[in-house]
């Protein structure tokens, strides 16, 4: 409520209570005093007045000089214009002397108001009673300093009214320009530019306040103006930047089909090297026998062109597999691992056919599993033809790449072990970066790249590796 009103008219209140109380509580203090001193005073006076005829009165009784009395008091009367009524009576109650100027109408309240007097005359020798005078003082004079200590009360609140009339106006004055100050900042609007204040003269409170007002809307009107600057240039910025974003994002997209494309190609490629190569291995051995004049064995010929077909259809799905890699929609397959192994060691075995290398699944116990079974071959066999890759040129007596299956609380793990050259310490992080090969021409380090890819993508898996001089494992941990 109080927050309500005006500190303009919060100040007239204030002041004007403040000085009406102030003025009001001075007249009456004044006022009272002024009577209360021209009480006594007056008092005094009429007692000295009646203490000093009384004698004089007492004194022609007791001498009988009744007449030098009516002169004496006529004098007196006439002394004091005060006087409005006299009485003399004797002791008999007879009056001798009466006098009237207005007798009192209400008598009663004078006598109480202290303007009647009424003395016994008293011989001062015998102390007998010789008479009494009853007397009565006008109360002209105290109503005429009443009339004008109400005068001068009116007058000092005129003057102060003149005074607060005069504040105000002045107050008003002072709030004038901050009121005019506050309707030109609701109206200002900094879009607009619209405020055109100028320069106080004045160098009070106000003024301060006027000229700091007026600096800091050109201020903000300067930053309003930086602002929609900055604002049309970010627009057509981030217009231009959109347009240059469409572009690279359409050149990235044929770029991205593109890579999509060469790294499919890559990895196909990566994928039919191995059993191309053992096709060709097979045919040419066939080519040998029989140019070497040798019966080809029927047996023989048949398995050599069951496993030549059987490489043939891997190569058919390397190419499904990686069509569906790379669009992955298809449904797992259940199947026990042990058999899913022996799919890759069938497709490894002609490359270690000439060679001393022990290859062997170790099994303990059947576990089926429902996984994609041709990725998870592909991926185990790229293993297995680096296990193989890494006898190349080491002299050890009873190589073996050894798998098995390792049953974890949520995973299945498969570890593909040998006991081949192992990996230096330096390489270990680099081994599924692309294109890291220490096989040069003979290598494209493509193979734990992308096997690591369909680990993570098709199994939600991971691919660990724990190598030393004595060997290498490669351990796949797929969800069960
Ligand atoms: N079992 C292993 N023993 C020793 N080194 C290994 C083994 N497996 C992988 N490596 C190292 O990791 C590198 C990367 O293997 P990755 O299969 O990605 O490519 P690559 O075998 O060199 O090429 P590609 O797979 O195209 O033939 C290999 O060059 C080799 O140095
Ligand atoms: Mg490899």
């Amino acid at each position: 409520m109080i927050h309500k009103i005006s500190i303009e008219l919060k100040i007239i209140i204030s002041i004007i209570l403040f000085t009406m109380i102030v003025v009001s509580v001075d007249r009456y203090q004044f006022s009272n005093n002024t009577m209360q001193q021209f009480m006594k005073s007056k008092k005094s006076k009429n007692d000295l007045l009646i203490n000093t005829i009384i004698p004089i009165i007492a004194l022609n009784i007791s001498l009988g000089l009744e007449g030098a009395n009516q002169e004496y008091l006529q004098q007196i009367i006439k002394q004091n214009d005060d006087l409005e009524f006299f009485e003399l009576k004797d002791a008999n109650q007879k009056i001798l002397y009466t006098y009237t100027k207005t007798f009192p109408q209400n008598s009663h309240q004078k006598i109480n108001g202290g303007n009647f007097y009424s003395k016994k005359i008293v011989d001062s020798i015998s102390n007998e009673q010789l008479g009494l005078i009853n007397l009565h003082f006008s109360d002209k004079e105290f109503q005429e300093v009443k009339e004008k200590n109400i005068e001068t009360t009116l007058s000092i609140f005129l003057i102060t009214l003149i005074l607060l009339i005069l504040f105000i106006v002045i107050i008003k004055r002072e709030f004038r320009d901050l009121k005019k100050l506050n309707s030109y900042l609701v109206n200002y609007d900094p879009k607009l530019n619209n405020l055109t204040l100028a320069h106080s003269q004045r160098e009070d409170e106000v003024g301060v306040i006027h000229n700091t007002i007026k600096s800091m809307v050109e201020k903000i009107n300067s930053h309003a103006q930086d602002l929609d600057e900055m604002n049309q240039l970010l627009e057509k910025k981030v217009l231009e930047r959109t347009k240059e974003l469409i572009q690279k994002d359409s050149i990235l997209t044929a770029q991205s089909k593109q890579a999509v494309m060469g790294e499919m190609i890559k990895m196909i490629a990566h994928q039919w090297r191995q059993p191309l190569s053992t096709i060709t291995l097979q045919i040419s051995n066939l080519e040998i026998t029989k140019m070497l004049g040798k019966v080809i064995d029927k047996r023989q010929e048949e398995e050599t062109l069951r496993q030549i077909s059987n490489t043939i259809v891997y190569l058919s799905d390397t190419i499904d597999d990686f069509q569906k890699y790379f669009h992955p929609e298809k449904e797992t397959t259940r199947i026990e691992i042990h058999e899913l192994l022996q799919k890759a060691v069938n497709f490894a075995i002609p490359r270690i056919e000439r060679q001393a290398i022990d290859l062997k699944i170790l099994k303990s116990k059947d576990i089926y599993v429902n996984v994609y079974i041709n990725e998870l071959v592909q991926v185990i066999l790229n293993i297995i033809n680096n296990a193989i890759d890494s006898f190349v040129g080491l002299h050890r007596e009873d190589k073996f790449v050894h798998l098995y299956v390792k049953e974890e609380k949520n995973t299945l793990q498969i570890v593909i072990a040998d006991n081949g050259c192992g990996i230096l310490e330096e390489n270990i992080t680099k081994l599924f970066e692309p294109y890291f090969s220490t096989k040069g021409k003979n290598g494209t380090g493509l193979g734990l790249y992308m096997s690591q890819k369909i680990i993570e993508k098709q199994f939600d898996g991971k691919i660990d590796v724990v190598s030393s001089k004595e060997g290498t494992s490669f351990i796949i941990a797929i969800r069960r």
